[in-house]
């Protein structure tokens, strides 16, 4: 794994969730909905086990329609989940999502018993963003009040309607390869813990797989079918960076290029997991962890 970091404020944000939870009747978790598998926290689906779920696909002008269709009906279809696609910056469609958790807790309402929703998310997921949307001009931000702690913030939405603000929060081990590299794809982790080059040719890989055409058009590039990645890469480097000394093409220069690329939406819009791909992937990881494990133990058993 080449994406390593320190995830930030992980433990206190931790914590801040298992005190809230009791009292906590809808969770939302914002995914990013160009890598609805990836952006999906394992750490909070253990701290919200049981709770009402409403999954939100964010950023969903920036990904694949159809498949962002079958990601939403894949979580549509667990218990207690409901799923909705938004543009974090679009109000009316963001308002939809209090309709949502209302028909989640449906005995929560009113004065007496005002819904209370959390809201959490990895960095740069967009959650900043749609807090402002749903804010508007009506909600007040009340992170001043005695037992919200700074790390949390209480947004009244609508008189019985109350949203606890959460700080991005990501997971200490990410066990699927490719999940590390769309999550830093995606912003969600700081640029001193992966690779440019690794992360550009997790793209290109998928890239090559599901929209060959599209990095024909964009990088200019006469054919490339039976280029594989790397290849690709340097044909970007070639074409858009002035040459190394001895000729090479820059790859550095083309992973930036790539990565920039695709989180501007340059490439169109882009789904970098399907569901089929998603569950691959997740269970070569954990038969690699049970691998892994059984290493462990047996290296202990040895002494
Ligand atoms: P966070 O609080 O979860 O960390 O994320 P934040 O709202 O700061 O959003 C991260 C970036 O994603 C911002 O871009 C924001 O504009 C963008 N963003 C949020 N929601 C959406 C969305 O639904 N669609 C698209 N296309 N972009 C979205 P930025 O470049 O970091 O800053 P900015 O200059 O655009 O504000």
């Amino acid at each position: 794994m080449s994406i390593q970091w320190f995830p930030g404020h992980m433990h206190t944000t931790r914590k801040a969730i298992a005190e809230r939870m009791p009292e906590i009747d809808v969770v939302i978790e914002l995914l990013d909905a160009r890598l609805p598998g990836s952006s999906a926290n394992p750490l909070l689906a253990e701290l919200t086990r049981g709770k009402p779920s409403l999954k939100i696909l964010n950023k969903q002008d920036l990904a694949d329609p159809q498949q962002t269709a079958q990601w939403l009906a894949h979580y549509q279809a667990q218990p207690g989940t409901q799923a909705l696609a938004l543009d974090a910056s679009a109000t009316a469609p963001a308002r939809q999502l209090i309709k949502a958790c209302r028909s989640l807790a449906p005995l929560r309402g009113g004065m007496v018993k005002p819904m209370r929703v959390l809201i959490c998310g990895i960095p740069n997921v967009g959650k900043s963003t749609l807090v402002n949307t749903l804010r508007g001009k009506r909600a007040a931000k009340t992170g001043d009040e005695a037992g919200i702690t700074r790390t949390e913030q209480r947004i009244v939405l609508e008189d019985d309607f109350y949203l606890f603000d959460t700080p991005g929060m990501l997971w200490p081990r990410i066990s699927i390869e490719q999940s590390g590299y769309h999550l830093a794809a995606s912003g969600a982790v700081g640029r001193n813990a992966y690779d440019d080059e690794e992360v550009a040719l997790a793209l290109l890989t998928q890239m090559l797989l599901h929209h060959p055409d599209r990095l024909q058009a964009r990088y200019k590039l006469t054919d490339i079918s039976g280029l594989n990645d790397e290849a690709v890469l340097a044909e970007i480097g070639r074409k858009r960076a002035p040459l190394l000394p001895g000729g090479r093409p820059d790859t550095q220069k083309a992973a930036e290029i790539a990565i920039h690329d695709f989180r501007s939406g340059a490439w169109g819009a882009i789904t970098l997991e399907t569901l089929e791909e998603f569950a691959q992937w997740t269970a070569q990881a954990a038969a690699r962890d049970v691998e892994r494990l059984a290493k462990k133990a047996a290296r202990a058993k040895r002494g």
